[in-house]
C-alpha cells in the first residue's frame, strides 16, 4: 500500500428499488476509478450500500406483509448480487439498518443536541413520501396534490439549525475548501444558497413513522431518513464507534476524495450534509461530482413507465465489462445522456469488437501460431512513432481518468489503438511472416511489429483494467502477462509495458464477439417483471 489514501462514495441506493441503469452507472464509475488508483499503490476505500429507513420502505413492507427488517433483508440482496455480477470492487457495503451505524447515529444527534444545534416546533406542511421530504415550492405542491402524491401533516418536528451555516458554507465553496463538480452545478448550490437557507427537519413522529433511528433526546420520534443516509458516509468509517474516532478507517481515510451522485441529490449532499458536518465539527468532503442522468430512448426511466433499464438484462446479453466501457465513455460524466440499444450495440461493435477484438485476435493468432513466442528487441523507426503515440495517449488518459473524465480518457486510449491497428495494415504481418526465410529484413520487421503492437495490447490492456476487468484479465494472460493484472501494481509513471519473451502467448477465444443487432431483445423485459 502506497502513502496516499482515496476515499470514494456511491449514493446508498433505495433498498426498495428494483436496480437499474442510473444505480449501475454511479457504482460503475466510483469503481473505475477506485480501480484506477489501486493500480498506482493508493490506499482506497470504496464504498456503497442501501439507504434502508423512511416511510416508503415502512409501506412497502407493510404491502408484503413483511417486517420491515425481513424486507430489508431480502430486498438488499438485489443490489448485492449486481455488484457482484459487475465486478465491483467496493471494500464495504453498509445498510442503514446496520447495529453499527444505528448507534452512530444516535451518537452524533447527540453531539448535534449537545451542541445547542437542534431544538423542537411544531410544523405544518405538505409531505412528499417517494420523495421523503418536505415540499415547499407552491407550484410543486400545487402538482403533487394533483398527482396524489403529496401528504399534509401537522406535527411536533425537530429541527437542525443549519440556517446558521450557510455563510461558511458559501465561503466553503468560493474558497475551494468544498469543491463541487462540475461547475455547473457548483454554480447551482451557490445560486440556491443567495436565498436565505431554512433549518433542516431532522425527525419523525413514530406515531406517523416508526421505521427509523430513534432519536436519542426524544425517543418518540425517529431521525429523517436522509440525515441517517447522509451519515453513512462517517459512520462507514466507525467515525463514533464506541464514542470516538476509529483510528484505522475514520483517521485515515476522512474526509472524502469523492462523493459521487446523481444530479437529483445535489442540494442534500451540498447543503445539508455539509452543514451538518460543520455543526459535527468534521471537515468537509473534498470533492462531490454530481454526474448527469441517463434516459431511456429519450424518456425518463421511471417503474411507473415500464422503461427501466435492467442492468442484469444488459450482463445476460453483452457481458459485464461491455456494459461498463458503454457506460464510461458512452456519455461524458457529468452530463446526461440516452440510453438506446442501437447505441450499445454500436459501441461493442465498432470500439470492443471491431478496434480492440481485432487487434487483440490478429497478435494472438499470429504469435501463438508462430510459437507463442514474442522476439526480444529494440524499436526501430518503424514502430517508434507509434510507441511515442501511445505515451502521449497514456500520459492524457491518466490525467483525463484522475479527474474522472472518462469518455475523453478512453477516446485518446482509441487513437493509439487506431495507430497499432495501422501499423498491422501497414505493414502486413502475416506476409512478413512468409516471407522471412528469403528476407531476413521482412523477419526483422515481423518481429517488431509484433512485439510493439503486443507491447500497446498488454499496457492497454492494464490501463483499461479499471474499466473492464473480466475481459483485460483475459487478455493480459493471453499475452504472457506476469500474474493476475488484479494484483498488478505500476512503478513509475511508466506505462507502456513490454511483453515478456518468456512464451506461453495464447490465441484463446475472442474478447468481444460482434453483436447481431437484429438479435437484441428488450432491456426492460426483467425489470418490469421484478416490479410487478
Ligand atoms: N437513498 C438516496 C441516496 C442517499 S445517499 C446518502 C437515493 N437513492 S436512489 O436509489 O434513488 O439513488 C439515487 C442515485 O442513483 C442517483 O443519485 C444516481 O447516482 C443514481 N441514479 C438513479 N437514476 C439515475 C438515472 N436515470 N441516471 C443516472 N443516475 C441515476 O437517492
Amino acid at each position: 500500500m502506497g502513502d496516499e489514501r482515496f476515499y470514494i462514495t456511491t449514493p446508498i441506493y433505495y433498498v426498495n428499488d428494483v436496480p437499474h441503469l442510473g444505480h449501475a452507472y454511479t457504482t460503475i464509475a466510483a469503481d473505475a476509478i477506485s480501480r484506477f488508483h489501486r493500480m498506482r499503490s493508493v490506499d482506497v476505500f470504496f464504498l456503497t450500500g442501501t439507504d434502508e429507513h423512511g416511510q416508503k420502505v415502512a409501506q412497502a413492507a407493510a404491502a408484503r406483509e413483511l417486517s420491515e427488517q425481513a424486507h430489508c433483508d431480502e430486498l438488499h440482496e438485489n443490489f448485492r448480487a449486481l455488484w457482484e455480477r459487475l465486478d465491483i470492487s467496493n471494500d464495504a457495503f453498509i445498510r442503514t439498518t446496520d447495529p453499527e451505524h444505528k448507534e452512530q447515529v444516535k451518537a452524533a444527534l447527540r453531539k448535534l443536541w449537545d451542541g445547542g444545534w437542534i431544538y423542537e416546533q411544531d410544523y405544518e406542511g405538505w409531505y412528499s413520501v417517494s420523495e421523503e421530504m418536505f415540499v415547499t415550492d407552491d407550484t410543486e405542491i400545487e402538482r403533487l396534490k394533483a398527482a396524489g402524491k403529496v401528504e399534509f401533516v401537522k406535527e411536533s418536528n425537530y429541527f437542525f439549525k443549519m440556517s446558521a451555516f450557510q455563510d461558511r458554507l458559501v465561503g466553503a465553496i468560493e474558497s475551494g475548501e468544498l469543491v463541487i463538480q462540475p461547475d455547473s452545478r457548483r454554480n447551482e448550490v451557490l445560486g440556491f444558497l443567495r436565498q436565505p437557507l431554512g433549518d433542516l427537519s431532522i425527525s419523525r413522529p413514530k406515531s406517523r413513522l416508526g421505521w427509523g433511528v430513534e432519536l436519542p433526546f426524544a425517543t418518540d420520534h425517529v431521525c429523517y431518513v436522509w440525515v441517517d443516509a447522509l451519515l453513512n458516509y462517517c459512520t462507514a468509517l466507525r467515525y463514533l464507534n464506541d464514542g470516538t474516532p476509529a483510528d484505522d478507517l475514520y483517521g485515515p481515510f476522512w474526509p472524502a476524495d469523492y462523493h459521487l451522485i446523481g444530479k437529483d441529490i445535489l442540494t442534500t449532499h451540498s447543503v445539508y450534509w455539509t452543514t451538518i458536518l460543520m455543526a459535527l465539527e468534521l471537515p468537509l468532503p473534498r470533492r462531490i461530482f454530481a454526474h448527469g442522468w441517463w434516459t431511456f430512448e429519450g424518456q425518463k426511466m421511471s417503474k411507473s413507465m415500464g422503461n427501466v433499464v435492467d442492468p442484469n438484462r444488459l450482463i445476460d446479453e453483452f457481458g459485464a465489462d461491455a456494459l461498463r466501457y458503454f457506460a464510461l465513455r458512452q456519455m461524458p460524466f457529468g452530463q446526461d445522456g440516452d440510453f438506446a440499444a442501437a447505441g450499445l450495440v454500436e459501441r461493442i461493435n465498432s470500439d470492443l469488437a471491431n478496434d480492440l477484438g481485432n487487434l487483440a485476435s490478429r497478435v494472438l493468432n499470429l504469435v501463438a501460431r508462430d510459437g507463442g513466442t514474442f522476439t526480444p528487441g529494440e524499436p526501430t523507426a518503424a514502430t517508434q512513432p507509434v510507441i511515442d503515440g501511445f505515451n502521449a495517449a497514456a500520459a492524457d488518459f491518466e490525467r483525463d481518468f484522475a479527474a474522472l473524465g472518462f469518455a475523453t480518457a478512453l477516446r485518446r486510449l482509441w487513437e493509439a489503438l487506431a495507430a497499432t491497428n495501422k501499423l498491422i495494415q501497414d505493414t502486413e504481418p502475416w506476409r512478413l511472416c512468409k516471407e522471412r526465410d528469403e528476407d531476413p529484413a521482412a523477419g526483422a520487421l515481423y518481429d517488431e511489429v509484433m512485439r510493439t503492437s503486443g507491447s500497446i495490447l498488454q499496457s492497454l490492456a492494464a490501463l483499461l483494467f479499471p474499466v473492464m476487468p473480466g475481459q483485460m484479465s483475459v487478455l493480459w494472460e493471453s499475452l504472457g502477462g506476469e500474474g493476475s493484472l488484479a494484483d498488478y501494481r505500476y512503478a513509475g509513471d511508466r506505462r507502456f509495458l513490454s511483453v515478456s519473451s518468456a512464451g506461453g502467448v495464447e490465441k484463446g477465444e475472442a474478447l468481444f464477439p460482434r453483436i447481431d443487432a437484429k438479435s437484441v431483445p428488450s432491456f426492460t423485459e426483467r425489470a418490469e417483471q421484478q416490479s410487478e
